[in-house]
């Protein structure tokens, strides 16, 4: 004989600070558990204040507001006759703490804060929060605008479970899943079968499977059923926060959300066996013996149950079957969550659309393509009968009462501005590029030339100064030849803002429009970017994503969008073109930085996710590259891209806001905290690093003369 529970989880596209809309979400996936069936609704991390209001946690109105939202659950007839696991910050005794509080059929049953706050990376739980301690429970004085409600004076709060009629539940929040004592074993070995898990965490390229694990792993040796809940879409933040609800029985999936989506509430069911949890634990004997030594939880018991009252109607109800998780290729992964947070920026910015300028290059070409994937979400969101994707689409495109996006390509034409800004010395192949994509995008495109200002400029400074100054083909130094192509550069961004205000008044439209920077991680790392050039946008999708993976992201585009023309973006030779074309000479990014963006890519890793200094980097890229190149050359290298890194770095403090894909993202303002202005000659570190080359040279000549 079977016992089964409907149990929900969900994925929230919250807005910090929006108490409002984030109540109407919150209240709009409790409505849809509960159609479905289920008894028990888990959400996400700080659903009710949004997860990334940073330093706003710091402040009383969002605790206050908090607490109104959660009185209006609390009234609304929807929080009737269910289990309702809410994420909201509390302050306990002028202490602060990122909570869940456990609902049951319209009242608070208790209050459980976060014993392991995450503060590493993008993260910074312990700058607003403390962590509470394990086991301990207090009294909570309720607010009074609640106990009018509920006529409760005080609720438990600290670290419990909540023991139903038929079942046992507790709960984790994000990171604990992650730290090695996670509390899921302890409440796993006191027969807690039901772990909520609510979650902010935010997308990075190939990283799911490890949160899959983890998710697995929790109840794969301790039994049980696993609740996941996430935010999802862009909450006011460089951060995607990527969903993927989901549902895990002893080890196995049984239900998964999506992962990318411009649905604001996506509520995930699974109806499961409670007796499968039990048989599941009475495998391994010895649990038995850690069970009983575990330290028993307090228990808060409620007189509710999870299960379908009837036994009968238990007949009709069909139990989930385990399935394999899903991933998306990391191609698609950019394909998607950009595009989903460019969507999130736009409607939320309540701006007109986008504007990029084109350069017939990969970088403005991967974001041009990324804002097409969002015009093709947006009429498959539409088709699917989103009235949320449809309201927004119709402000868009200028508020047409019977406006559905169809086509992504007549889509893209209201909303999305592209601009080739040439010179005499702009190759028609560039320009012929940019035209054929945007042709295949449905951009509204313009092309122009901006000879007339570049030499209005030449000629201002010649006239102040008495100088001319020469491109390097000329016979210019490098300091003019910079100078030169920096205020082509420079023009672009200024051309770009000026577009983009009004645009959409020329073309008798309404708003303005949001400049788009194109800038990729491994530039930025190198400083190989001009400052407030067109790398300085409002927002930048691809500037966390390196050349490498936005390569094979076009390659993937080319396939499944159908879209040949990039092709040609694949085959040129990555190029700034502000240096004039001679019969001998083609500006070349990778000849120009003196490194390959492969090489790049490594030395980013190494800087950031492996913590490595210049010369803790020399020695491990001397174990990996020693096989063909001599110890001396790849301290040169090291040492040419710790130089250019340090000179560079103050770039960084300016960097557009981008979209967080990578965690070698050099971003000054919130994820990779480093001066900007350092000793660039690194003398000690350098020293070092030279001596150790000449020994490894010295050994490795030995080891050669040894040998016959
Ligand atoms: C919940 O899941 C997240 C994965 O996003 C994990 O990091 C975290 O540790 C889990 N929380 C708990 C309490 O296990
Ligand atoms: C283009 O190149 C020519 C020389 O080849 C140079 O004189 C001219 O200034 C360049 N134009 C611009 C806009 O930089
Ligand atoms: C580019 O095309 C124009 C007209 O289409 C032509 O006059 C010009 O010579 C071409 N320039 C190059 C460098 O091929
Ligand atoms: C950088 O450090 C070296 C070694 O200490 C020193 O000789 C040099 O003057 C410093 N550079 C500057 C600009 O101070």
């Amino acid at each position: 004989m079977g016992h089964l529970i409907t149990v929900a989880t969900c994925s929230l596209n919250q807005w910090a600070l929006d108490f409002e809309g984030n109540l109407e979400r919150i209240l709009e996936s409790i409505r849809i558990a509960k159609a479905k069936g289920a008894k028990l609704r888990v959400g996400p991390e700080l659903e009710v204040s949004g997860y990334g209001c940073y330093d706003h946690f710091l402040e009383g109105d969002t605790y206050l507001h908090s607490w109104e939202v959660l009185a209006a659950i609390l009234k609304s007839d929807v929080a009737q006759d269910m289990i309702l696991d809410i994420g909201m910050p509390v302050m306990h005794k002028t202490v602060k703490y990122n909570c869940r509080v456990i609902l049951c059929d319209g009242k608070i049953v208790c209050i459980r804060p976060k014993i392991f706050l995450a503060n590493d990376g993008n993260y910074r739980e312990l700058r607003f929060f403390t962590p509470w301690v394990p086991k301990k429970i207090e009294n909570y004085y309720l607010p009074r605008m609640i106990q009018e409600i509920t006529k409760q004076f005080t609720v438990p709060f600290g670290d419990t479970v909540v023991s139903t009629l038929d079942t046992c539940i507790g709960c984790e929040t994000c990171e604990e899943l992650f730290t090695p004592q996670s509390p899921h074993i302890s409440m796993g070995l006191d027969g807690v079968e039901i772990f909520t898990n609510s979650s902010g965490s935010h997308h990075e390229l190939r990283k799911l499977d490890t949160r899959i694990d983890l998710i697995k792993a929790a109840t794969a040796k301790v039994g049980g059923i696993y609740l996941y809940a996430n935010q999802q879409g862009c909450d006011g933040d460089r951060l995607y926060y990527d969903g993927c609800a989901m549902i895990v029985m002893n080890g196995r999936v049984m239900a998964q959300g999506s992962q990318f989506s411009l649905n604001d509430v996506e509520v995930v069911t699974a109806t499961l066996d409670l007796e499968d949890v039990r048989s599941f634990r009475a495998r391994v004997a010895s649990r038995g013996i850690q069970a009983v030594h575990t330290e028993a939880y307090v228990r808060q018991d409620v007189q509710f149950s999870l299960s379908h009252p009837h036994m009968d109607s238990d007949r009709y109800l069909i139990p989930n079957k385990p399935r394999e998780p899903f991933y998306h290729l990391p191609e698609e992964e950019i394909a998607l969550g950009p595009a989903c947070w460019l969507w999130d920026y736009l409607r939320r910015s309540k701006t007109a659309g986008y504007f990029l300028p084109l350069s017939g290059g990969i970088d403005s070409c991967a974001t041009a393509v990324i804002v097409a994937s969002m015009c093709r979400q947006v009429v498959k969101a539409a088709g699917e009968g989103n009235e949320q994707v449809i309201a927004d689409a119709r402000r868009l495109v200028g508020g047409k009462e019977d406006y559905i996006p169809t086509d992504p390509q007549e889509f893209a034409n209201h909303i999305f501005y592209t601009c080739y800004m040439g010179t005499s010395n702009s190759s028609n192949e560039t320009r012929k590029r940019a035209k054929d994509l945007a042709e295949t995008i449905g951009s509204y495109h313009t092309d122009l030339n901006m000879d007339t200002i570049v030499s209005a400029i030449h000629s201002l400074f010649s006239l102040v100064t008495g100088k001319t100054p020469k491109y390097r083909v000329h016979g210019g130094s490098n300091t003019e030849n910079l100078a030169l192509q920096n205020i082509q550069a420079r023009l672009r961004m200024l051309l770009a803002y000026l577009f983009a205000q009004l645009m959409p008044w020329a073309r008798s439209k309404e708003g303005g429009l949001l400049v788009l920077g194109s800038a990729n991680v491994d530039e930025s790392l190198r400083g190989y970017l001009t400052k407030y050039d067109c790398s300085s946008a409002d927002i930048n999708p691809i500037g966390a994503i390196s050349k490498t993976d936005l390569k094979r992201f076009i390659a993937y585009a080319r396939d499944n969008f159908d879209m040949p023309v990039l092709d040609e973006f694949l085959e040129a030779t990555p190029t700034a073109e502000l240096e004039p074309i001679t019969e001998t000479y083609v500006q070349s990014d990778e000849a120009d930085m003196g490194m390959t963006y492969d090489e790049l890519s490594q030395y980013g890793r190494l800087r950031k996710v492996e913590r490595c200094g210049p010369f803790s980097m020399f020695y491990k890229l001397f174990h990996e590259w020693g096989g063909y190149l001599r110890p001396t050359e790849v301290a040169a290298k090291v040492k040419r891209f710790f130089f250019y890194y340090s000179i560079n770095r103050h770039k960084m403090t300016t960097i557009t806001p981008s979209y967080h894909a990578e965690g070698y993202s050099p971003d000054d303002n919130r994820f990779d905290l480093r001066p900007f202005l350092y000793n660039a000659s690194w003398k000690w570190q350098f020293n070092k690093i030279d001596k150790a080359a000449e020994r490894l040279e010295q050994e490795g000549s030995a080891a050669e003369n040894s040998n016959p």
